[in-house]
């Protein structure tokens, strides 16, 4: 059935545009933003080990604490470490996947797949993601890390758009905020930083034997300013975010000549 297409009205564009912002957790970040707009898909990249995982984590612990249910589907790492690494930022992690705020799903190649070396046609892949989603129907906060690892399994790496574009489809069907992570920062855009809302790069900023992980805010749909570069700080409670202090400009601008 095909569907009819008309104008949206002003009062529906309005109604449209009406932006609830929602703090994504990284500490710090509501003194440059004043957050992300609910329902809006995220993109985070970085290099190994910039912090993805855990922004992810702390995104969900954020709304879990606010009583909102949140899902985590990984399709690398097991529940195990994720576990783990939960446990060890917030001791309240346990109890709030136990109490059910936050479901862990786990797609990562031992948990759906006979085989290590078995890959996937698009349909299989987007419906592995689908089964995940319905673990959290009500999920408000869903996050996908990674859909590098995703993009992997496919027989087909080619045809991985069409299964990101369907994914990312259903995640704004359900109004849920969703933070996708992908591994590295590619010399030229991919088709997935131009479908997602906001693109967050984790990366590190080398000089010598200083090493400085920052934080790009790269593209934010709605959000009124500049893209945002800051000191990233990872510590015993997560990531937080600061203005690149004067003492390490030098160094900083350095590193760029
Ligand atoms: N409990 C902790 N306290 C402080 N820092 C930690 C803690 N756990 C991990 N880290 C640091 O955080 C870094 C980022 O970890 P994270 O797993 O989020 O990286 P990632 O970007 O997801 O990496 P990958 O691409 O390999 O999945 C780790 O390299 C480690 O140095
Ligand atoms: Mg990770």
């Amino acid at each position: 059935m095909k569907k009819t297409v008309r104008a949206l009205s002003v009062e529906e564009m309005r109604e449209r545009g009406n932006i609830e912002w929602i703090d994504i957790g990284v500490e710090g970040l509501t003194n440059f933003i004043p957050g992300l707009p609910k329902g809006d898909a995220i993109l985070v990249r970085g290099e190994p080990g910039t912090g993805k995982t855990i922004l992810c984590l702390q995104f969900l612990h954020k709304g879990a604490e606010n009583g909102e249910k949140c899902i985590y589907i990984t399709t690398e790492e097991t529940p195990e470490t994720i576990m783990r690494t939960g446990r060890e930022l917030w001791s309240d992690f346990p109890q709030l996947i136990k109490d059910g705020q936050i479901a862990v799903v786990d797609l990562s190649i031992s948990a759906t797949y006979t085989s290590e070396y078995s890959l996937v046609s698009k349909e299989e892949a987007v419906d592995i993601v689908m089964r995940g989603l319905a673990a959290q129907p009500e999920a408000s906060r869903i996050v996908l890390d990674s859909l590098s690892s995703l993009e992997r399994r496919l027989v087909d790496p080619t045809e991985f758009r069409e299964v990101f574009m369907k994914v990312l489809l259903e995640v704004k069907k359900r109004g849920a905020t969703t933070i996708f992570t992908a591994e590295g920062i590619p010399p030229t855009p991919d088709i997935t930083e131009y479908l997602v809302d906001h693109l967050i790069y984790l990366d590190y900023h080398k000089h010598d034997v200083v090493w400085t992980r920052v934080f790009i805010l790269r593209k934010s749909r709605s959000v009124p300013l500049k893209p945002q570069i800051l000191k990233l700080n990872i510590e015993k409670d997560g990531l937080s975010v600061e203005e690149i202090p004067i003492s390490l400009k030098p160094v900083w601008f350095a590193s760029k000549i």
